[in-house]
C-alpha cells in the first residue's frame, strides 16, 4: 500500500518527501483553505513541483459542464495533476468526458460501493472511499473500502483504491490488510504511524548499556 499525504501544507508536504514515503498528495477546498487566502494555482503547483506522484485537487463546479471546463484548466497546471471529481451524477457525466480525454480523476467524496461502481464505468483513475466520515455516523468506513477492492480484484480492473478520511493510525493497518492501493493520511497520523514506546524504550536501553561500560 502507498501513502500519499492529505494536506496542501508545503511544509508537511516536504517533510513526508524527504522521509521518502510520500509518493503522492490529496488536497480539497478545505484543505486549501486552512492555509489562508493563498493563490490556488500557485500553491498547488508548488505541491506538484515538489511530490514525485499524483496530487489530486478538487473542482468548485457543481454541474457537469463545469466541473468539465474547470478540469480542464487545472490539468494543464502540471503532469502529475489528478483532478478530483464528486461522486454524483453530474460528477459521472464529467468523469466519462474527462477520462476519455486523458485527464486523470480522483472519483471523491464516495461513501458506497454503488457509487465506486459508477466511478469506475466512468474511467476514473481512483476512487477515494471517505473512512472516518462513514465512522462518523456510524457505519464501517473500512468494509467500503475492502468491498471495492474485491471488485476491482475479481475483474482485473486498473482503478486505485484511495482509502480516504483516515482519522488514526488503527485506520491506515486496516486499509493495508483490506488491500487498499493507497492510504492518504494526515500528517499527524503520518508521525503517530511510527511511534512506539518499545522503541524509544529500546533506544534509550542501549545507549545507557553503551555508555555505562563504554564512557571512560
Ligand atoms: C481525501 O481525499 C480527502 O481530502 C480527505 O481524506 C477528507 O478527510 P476528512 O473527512 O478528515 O475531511
Amino acid at each position: 500500500m502507498r501513502l500519499f499525504l492529505d494536506t496542501a501544507n508545503i511544509e508537511h508536504i516536504r517533510h513526508g518527501v524527504r522521509l521518502g514515503v510520500i509518493s503522492g498528495v490529496t488536497t480539497n477546498p478545505s484543505l486549501i483553505s486552512r492555509e489562508g487566502k493563498v493563490d490556488y494555482q500557485k500553491l498547488v503547483k508548488e505541491i506538484c513541483d515538489i511530490v514525485p506522484g499524483p496530487v489530486s485537487t478538487e473542482v468548485l463546479s457543481q454541474d457537469a459542464s463545469g466541473m468539465i471546463n474547470e478540469a480542464r484548466q487545472v490539468a494543464k497546471w502540471a503532469d502529475n495533476i489528478v483532478v478530483k471529481i464528486p461522486a454524483n451524477l453530474e460528477g459521472v457525466e464529467a468523469t466519462s468526458v474527462l477520462s476519455k480525454e486523458g485527464i486523470k480523476v480522483n472519483f471523491t467524496l464516495c461513501f458506497s460501493l454503488n457509487q465506486a461502481l459508477l466511478g469506475v464505468a466512468a474511467g476514473a483513475s481512483f476512487v477515494s472511499p471517505f473512512v472516518g466520515r462513514l465512522d462518523d455516523i456510524g457505519e464501517d468506513g473500512m468494509k467500503v473500502v475492502e468491498d471495492i477492492v474485491k471488485f476491482l480484484r475479481f475483474y482485473q480492473l486498473p482503478t486505485q483504491v484511495i482509502a480516504a478520511s483516515i482519522r488514526h493510525p488503527q485506520h491506515c493497518m486496516v486499509a493495508a490488510k483490506v488491500g487498499a492501493h493507497i492510504a492518504t493520511v494526515p500528517y499527524k497520523v503520518l508521525l503517530q504511524m511510527i511511534q512506539h514506546p518499545l522503541t524509544d524504550i529500546g533506544v534509550k536501553r542501549f545507549i545507557d548499556d553503551w555508555t555505562r561500560v563504554m564512557k571512560d
